[in-house]
């Protein structure tokens, strides 16, 4: 038991939870991380385990903003049994922000959240988790989006924080290479937040696909990156073609 452990950030719900799902029921063992979604991904872990007759994971908790709590995280995953033993399978950089103000009201408190959300903490759990990850022969995926290079009104927050996440990545993939192989997924427009619920079928319009896509999607998506041999510094767009829309 216990044979491919993989930490999914953020999983208690949305598109983390999706793929905690799918990867559990392919047989890993999924750390399913959340920082207030306890009960949810409490929810997610009883419905896998019945599904699939066995225990699948478990819940970790942790805030990404916290060096102490990231700390604890690294220490938890590396001293847990299954990890002692298989080494990692899989690091999955999920977890984030997604919220919009304009420039001129975003404060510097929210943009040294998302840098710590989407940069020091894919750098610090990487850094601490990759002798296990060398052990377990894994790799690392970074959910990241389809903003590169472009203007998103009231999200430069939030795009460029995504932006360095994806460089960290792709640096890390060189860096690494022959260790531990490293990929981002470039979700589209899939699942709105509470925020844009209203106008997400304007979003919808730019999508050459016409549709968005499904958690599912993106779930299968991440196990396909982490589980090829050879595919390293990919980005995989899982968008119905936006990336290619002008804007
Ligand atoms: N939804 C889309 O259509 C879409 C499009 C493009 C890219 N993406 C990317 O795909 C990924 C998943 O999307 P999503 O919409 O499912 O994500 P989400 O709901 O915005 O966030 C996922 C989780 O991140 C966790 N999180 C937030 N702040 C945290 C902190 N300080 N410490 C620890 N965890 C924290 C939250 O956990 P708790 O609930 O436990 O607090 C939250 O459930 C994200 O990286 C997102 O940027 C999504």
């Amino acid at each position: 038991m216990g044979e491919r452990p993989v930490l999914i950030t953020g999983a208690g719900q949305r598109l983390g939870a999706a793929t905690a799902n799918r990867l559990m029921d392919e047989g890993c063992y999924v750390f399913v991380h959340v920082r207030s979604s306890i009960n949810q991904a409490e929810a997610l872990l009883a419905a896998a385990a019945e599904r699939n007759g066995r225990r699948c994971g478990e819940v970790v908790v942790a805030d990404l903003t916290d060096d102490a709590a990231m700390e604890s995280l690294v220490s938890t995953v590396t001293n847990h049994e299954f990890v002692a033993e298989h080494g990692l399978h899989g690091l999955i950089h999920n977890a984030s922000f997604y919220s919009q103000s304009s420039f001129e009201e975003t404060g510097l408190e929210t943009y040294r959240s998302l840098v710590r959300l989407h940069m020091e903490a894919p750098y610090v759990l990487t850094q601490g988790l990759l002798p296990a990850l060398e052990q377990g022969g894994g790799s690392v995926v970074a959910i990241v989006d389809t903003s590169w290079g472009r203007a998103w009104e009231g999200l430069a927050h939030y795009t460029s924080t995504k932006a360095g996440l994806r460089q960290l990545m792709l640096n890390l993939a060189g860096e690494l290479i022959g260790r531990v192989r490293v990929n981002c997924l470039a979700p589209g427009a899939i699942m709105a937040a509470d925020w844009e619920a209203e106008h997400f079928a304007s979003v919808l319009e730019k999508v050459p696909l016409g549709r968005s896509g499904k958690a599912e999607d993106i779930a299968s998506g991440v196990s396909f990156l982490l589980n090829h041999p050879t595919l390293s510094a990919h980005v995989l767009h899982v968008d119905g073609g936006w990336s290619i829309h002008e804007q």
